[in-house]
């Protein structure tokens, strides 16, 4: 497994990848991997002669200086998991090697069809226009012929598919279910920073999320969400931010079980921020 950290590197690396007619499967990450990532990289390498793990803190996508200055970094542990995965080249560039200090300075724009005016897009302002920042920069250098995502992040993924058509390019955007601990709590690499009750708190989350799914269609999807809010507002430790049902492909509030509907949420624990959804109908 290579570990490169400069485009030239990572260039070199394709070329011959390519030249040997070799496909590329792609996933990025921020890094402190989790089963989760490890379950796109397996499945990358079962789908592609070559797996491209990139591996970076993206500053354009925080809106909270705390959150990225607490974002768990360590790319030798990254590494060895990866490595153990079947992953055939880390690229792990710095922010200058990625953004010239004009584009660190101005927000990126992207015509995000209403996607990004709901939900974590409300609540966290410009977010979505550093992930395409990235994403769009990572295709053209990787230029994959398959790019794999978590359906954790479910905004994220339709965002990407509608970036992925704009911006025309020719890749496969392969969509992968939710990993959870045995508890139910949704991977993320946040929750490293949660303390072991924390954990059990944050795994109420999910709790919540599976039994909503008993009332459907009986509560409609507004009645549904108050109960949700209701739920989570009665544990003690977390802090609802938002529940949204939201129909799948415009995430615009469902108002009617006969849309494909996903229920997303976002909660604080403590001071960590978790997501989290579920298909409702
Ligand atoms: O989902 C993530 O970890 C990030 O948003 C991504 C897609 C790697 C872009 O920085």
């Amino acid at each position: 497994m290579l570990i490169v950290n400069s485009v030239d590197h990572l260039q070199n690396a394709l070329a011959d990848v390519v030249s040997e007619g070799k496909s590329i499967g792609f996933i990025p990450t921020m890094g402190a991997l989790h089963a989760g990532h490890i379950s796109l990289v397996e499945k990358s390498v079962t789908e592609n002669d070559y797996t491209v793990v990139s591996v970076f803190v993206n500053p354009t996508q925080f809106n909270n200086p705390i959150d990225l200055e607490k974002y768990p970094r360590d790319l030798e542990k990254d590494a060895k998991l990866l490595r153990q995965s079947g992953c055939d080249l880390i690229f792990a560039p710095s922010k200058e090697i990625i953004y010239t200090e004009e584009e660190l300075q101005q927000p990126f724009e992207f015509d995000f069809g209403g996607l990004d005016q709901v939900m974590e897009g409300k609540f966290r302002p410009g977010h979505f226009n550093g992930v395409v920042q990235i994403v769009s920069k990572l295709f053209r250098l990787v230029k994959p012929q398959k790019a794999y995502f978590g359906e954790k992040d479910f905004q994220q993924l339709s965002i990407i598919h509608r970036m992925t058509e704009l911006m025309d390019f020719d890749v496969q955007v392969v969509d992968c279910p939710i990993i959870r601990e045995k508890s139910g709590l949704a991977l993320s690499s946040r929750n490293e920073r949660l303390t072991p009750k924390q954990r059990n708190i944050a795994a109420g989350i999910s709790k919540v999320l599976f039994e909503c799914r008993n009332f459907v269609p009986s509560f409609s999807p507004e009645k549904l969400k108050q109960w949700v809010e209701n739920e989570i507002n009665q544990i003690q430790g977390l802090e609802l931010e938002y529940f949204e049902i939201a129909n799948i492909k415009t995430l615009q509030p469902a108002t009617s079980w006969e849309e494909p509907t996903v229920g997303c949420i976002a909660v604080y624990c403590g001071d960590v921020r978790l997501i989290d959804n579920i298909r409702c109908s």
